[in-house]
C-alpha cells in the first residue's frame, strides 16, 4: 500500500497568506460596505511594461509560423536571455559570471524550494528569523528539520539567526556551524538589508567553514544605497561558496508571467562534486524550461526601453514605500525598511502581538497587512506593509492609519 511522505504532516498550520485570506474574506462578508485596502501580499499591481508586451507579441507571432516556431527550450534557458543576464546583471557590476552558470527557471520560489535537493539530509540549515517561509518549509518536506516546537515556533534541527531592531536586522554568526545558510537581502519580510561589507563577512565565514550560502536577491532592483551589493558575487570569494537566486517578479512585474534564474558558479565543489553539474542534471531531468515567449519577455527587460520603463515602475512602488514609511513615523510608529526594498516593517504598538495588530488594523482602518509572527518567532511584535499597492490606495491607507 502507498505510504505518504509523512514530513508533510509535520508542517504546521496553514500557509500564512491563506489564513490572512480567510480572515479578510470573513471580514468583507460581514462588512460589505467597507473598502478594504490590501497592503499584505507581496504581489505587484502595475501592468507589464510596453517594451516587454511588444516583445511578447513578437514572440507569439513567431510561434505561429513554421520557420520561427520554438518547441522545447534548451535546458539552461535560451542563450539570448542568459547572455543578457550575464552582461547586465553581472559584467556591468564587475562580477565574473558566465552564461553556462545561469539556469533560467519559472521563478525564485521554485528554485529556492528545489535547491535543497542537492544536499544530503543531515546538513544543518541556518535561516534568518523572520524568514521567507519557503526556505524552511521545503526543508521540512525533505525531512531535514527535526521536530517542531509548537510553542516556540521553531524546528529542532534548524539554526535560527534572529534579525530584530536590537541588532539592526543584521544576523550574527550562529553558535553552531551551519552547512547551508539562507540569506535574502534586501530582505523579505523586514525590508531591511546589510551592506556589501557585512555581506563580505558572510562570504568569508562560509568559505572558512565549508558552508554554502543560498543568496536570494529577488529585491535587488529596489536597492537605492551605494554600499549595498546587488549580487553576492560583488564579494570576493563568493564563487566558491554561494548560489544566487533571482526573480523577474518584483523588478518587472512577472509574478503572473513567471521567470527567474539561479546562478551556480563552477567553483562550487563539495566532496568533489560540482554543484553546477548536479543542478544541470536536476534541471534537465525535472524541468522543461520557461516558455520561449516568456524568455523573450525577459530579454526585453534588459533592452534600453525596458530598463527605462522598469526604472519608473520601481520608482512608483518606492514612492509608495516613502508614503508608508513617512506616514507611520508621523503616526508615532517605530518603522524599518522601505529604503532598499518595497517592504515596511513596523513595531506593533502597545505590546500587541502581530496577529492582534492585524485584526486591529483590519477592523479599525480596513487595511490588510501581514503579521510578522507568520515569518518566524522573531517576527512576533512586528508587522509588514507592502508598497505594491496603487499610489491612491497607499495614501488612503496611511490617512486611515494616521487617524486611528
Ligand atoms: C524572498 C523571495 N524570494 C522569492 C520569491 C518568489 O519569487 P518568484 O515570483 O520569482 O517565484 C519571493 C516572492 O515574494 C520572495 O519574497
Amino acid at each position: 500500500m502507498l505510504k505518504v511522505n509523512d514530513n508533510y504532516q509535520k508542517l504546521p498550520g496553514s500557509y500564512l497568506f491563506s489564513t490572512i485570506g480567510k480572515k479578510v474574506a470573513a471580514y468583507t462578508q460581514a462588512n460589505p460596505d467597507r473598502k478594504v485596502i490590501r497592503l499584505g501580499i507581496g504581489d505587484v499591481t502595475q501592468p507589464i511594461a510596453p517594451a516587454i508586451i511588444a516583445a511578447m507579441h513578437r514572440a507569439v507571432d513567431e510561434m505561429g509560423k513554421a520557420e520561427t516556431f520554438h518547441g522545447y527550450a534548451p535546458d539552461l534557458g535560451y542563450e539570448f536571455l542568459r547572455n543578457a543576464i550575464v552582461e547586465n546583471d553581472y559584467r556591468a557590476r564587475g562580477c565574473e559570471i558566465t552564461a553556462d552558470e545561469i539556469f533560467v527557471s519559472d521563478g525564485a520560489k521554485c528554485d529556492s524550494g528545489n535547491i535543497q535537493e542537492l544536499f544530503a539530509l543531515d546538513n544543518r540549515i541556518a535561516v534568518t528569523d523572520p524568514v521567507y517561509p519557503v526556505y524552511v518549509d521545503s526543508n521540512v518536506m525533505a525531512g531535514r528539520t527535526g521536530t517542531y516546537d509548537e510553542g516556540a515556533g521553531v524546528w529542532s534541527d534548524v539554526i535560527y539567526m534572529p534579525c530584530t531592531m536590537e541588532n539592526d536586522f543584521v544576523p550574527a554568526f550562529p553558535k553552531e556551524t551551519p552547512d547551508v545558510i539562507y540569506l535574502c537581502f534586501p530582505n523579505n519580510p523586514t525590508g531591511t538589508t546589510i551592506t556589501r561589507k557585512q555581506l563580505q563577512t558572510w562570504v568569508d565565514y562560509a568559505n572558512k567553514n565549508g558552508a554554502l550560502i543560498i543568496y536570494d536577491a529577488a529585491y535587488e532592483a529596489y536597492i537605492s544605497e551605494e554600499d549595498v551589493a546587488h549580487s553576492i558575487y560583488e564579494c570576493e570569494g563568493a564563487r566558491t561558496c554561494a548560489i544566487e537566486l533571482r526573480s523577474f517578479s518584483k523588478n518587472a512585474g512577472f509574478t503572473g508571467v513567471r521567470l527567474g534564474f539561479t546562478v551556480v558558479p563552477k567553483e562550487l565543489v563539495f566532496e568533489g562534486q560540482p554543484l553546477n553539474a548536479m543542478w544541470a542534471r536536476r534541471h534537465g531531468t525535472k524541468y522543461n524550461g520557461a516558455p520561449y515567449i516568456v524568455q523573450r519577455a525577459g530579454e526585453a527587460v534588459y533592452s534600453p526601453e525596458g530598463k527605462a520603463q522598469l526604472k519608473e515602475q520601481v520608482a512608483t512602488y518606492m514612492k509608495n514605500a516613502h508614503v508608508i514609511y513617512g506616514g507611520l513615523k508621523e503616526a508615532g510608529y517605530t518603522v524599518f525598511g522601505g529604503i532598499n526594498a518595497p517592504y515596511i516593517w513596523l513595531k506593533t504598538p502597545d505590546g500587541m502581538t502581530s496577529w492582534e495588530f492585524f485584526d486591529f488594523l483590519l477592523e479599525k482602518a480596513n487595511v490588510v497587512g501581514t503579521p510578522g509572527a507568520g515569518f518566524g518567532p522573531s517576527g512576533e511584535g512586528y508587522f509588514r506593509l507592502t508598497a505594491f499597492g496603487s499610489y491612491e490606495n497607499t495614501v488612503e491607507a496611511l490617512e486611515r492609519i494616521k487617524a486611528l
